[in-house]
């Protein structure tokens, strides 16, 4: 960094040959606070303790930012006390011990660009996107929008605001059935499949759409793919020119992957690598690669695709930059499957964290 010799208050960086010292963010605010307490746990005992010091600090779900020994308890509970901690902006302070950040956060106020917002003021190296990165690709019409652009497949889809839904509710409904049944009703911000259903027909839109207005302010119509599709997905490692990892499937007996398939042990299986022809599994990876560089990805993120079987059609739905991390989650599964341990793919995206960008 420049400009430390004139700034007497600038933190000491650590000397090269030093242990490097880590924050790693956990919890949050979003329905993943507990997954990201688990991946959090895992990345902790695998990052080599004779090249880093890391200090795990927990963000309750009410926002507040734990003290180290309060995290440490949450961590070894599995969830934070709430009422505890500081307010994010005056929590944020301690960062200036450390070298870098690993802001394992899941979904609103932690993979949405708001915590690399603090991290970017702070002048704090951080693992993964930076603020347009994480903002465009949490918000799934900005991230139709750019990937459109990209000339990245997608399927149809159309944008619908609550003030919309509010004053003129048969024009959201004509946009509706113009997409065709069945289809999907998300919220445009949340992650989960929270808000997420999927309507059969007309009479079934209306519930549909209030309840994802109820949790977002902009909602998105998605046209549903001609067939159940399969759900394939790949990742990507690196900042410039990422490397990118085998192609891997998820299976499930339900109608889609819900909340409930998604969280409850047993519901889904995990294939590395899926079995797809050659061109349809390079065809996934060349997207992944495009669609990384058009959302401005950095560090990792996992790219989730539909394939429809029966059609061959390819579409992306959507790109996460904090995919769920713990040592059986599809990211490190993916690479594992690439000779990469999950130790060695953590210290990775430290290092690329600490990369001049
Ligand atoms: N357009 C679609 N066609 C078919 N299935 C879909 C479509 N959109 C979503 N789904 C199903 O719903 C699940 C959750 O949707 P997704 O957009 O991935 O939400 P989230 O961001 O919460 O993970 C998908 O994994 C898939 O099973
Ligand atoms: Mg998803």
């Amino acid at each position: 960094m420049e400009g430390r010799d004139e700034d007497p208050q600038a933190p000491v960086p650590a000397q090269s040959g030093e242990k490097k010292r880590v924050l790693l963010l956990a919890g949050g605010q979003s329905e993943e606070h507990e997954v990201s307490l688990l991946s959090a746990r895992s990345v902790l005992a695998a990052l080599p303790a004779d090249r880093f010091e890391v200090t795990p600090l927990v963000i309750t779900r009410g926002g507040r930012w734990l003290s180290a020994g309060e995290s440490q308890r949450a961590l070894a509970a599995g969830k934070a006390e709430a009422g505890a901690g500081a307010l994010a902006l005056a929590g944020a302070a301690v960062t200036e011990q450390y070298d870098v950040v690993f802001p394992l956060l899941h979904g609103p106020m932690g993979e949405d660009g708001t915590v690399q917002g603090l991290l970017t003021l702070a002048g704090l190296p951080f693992v993964g996107s930076g603020v347009l990165g994480s903002a465009v690709s949490m918000d799934k019409v900005m991230t139709k929008q750019v990937l459109q652009a990209a000339g990245v497949p997608q399927v149809a889809w159309q944008l619908a605001t609550r003030h919309e839904w509010r004053t003129d509710p048969q024009a959201v409904q004509q946009r509706a059935a113009q997409l065709g049944w069945p289809l999907f009703v998300k919220p445009a911000n949340l992650g989960s499949s929270v808000g997420i259903s999927k309507v059969s027909g007309s009479s079934e839109l209306q519930p549909a759409l209030e309840l994802a207005f109820g949790l977002d302010r902009r909602v998105i119509l998605e046209a549903m793919t001609a067939y159940k599709p399969r759900e394939v997905e790949v990742g990507l490692l690196g900042n410039d020119a990422p490397q990118v990892s085998p192609v891997g499937e998820l299976r499930f007996e339900a109608d889609f992957y819900d909340y409930e398939t998604k969280y409850t042990a047993g519901e889904a299986s995990m294939h590395i690598p899926a079995p797809l022809p050659s061109e349809v599994a390079g065809e996934i990876q060349r997207l992944a690669v495009l669609a990384f560089r058009a959302l401005d990805c950095a560090g990792l993120s996992r790219a989730d695709f539909f394939y429809v079987e029966e059609t061959g059609e390819l579409f992306l739905n959507e790109v996460n930059t904090m995919p769920g991390f713990t040592a059986t989650s599809m990211y490190p599964s993916l690479f594992q499957a690439q000779g990469l341990s999950y130790a060695e793919l953590v210290t990775r995206l430290v290092e690329l964290a600490l990369e001049p960008r």
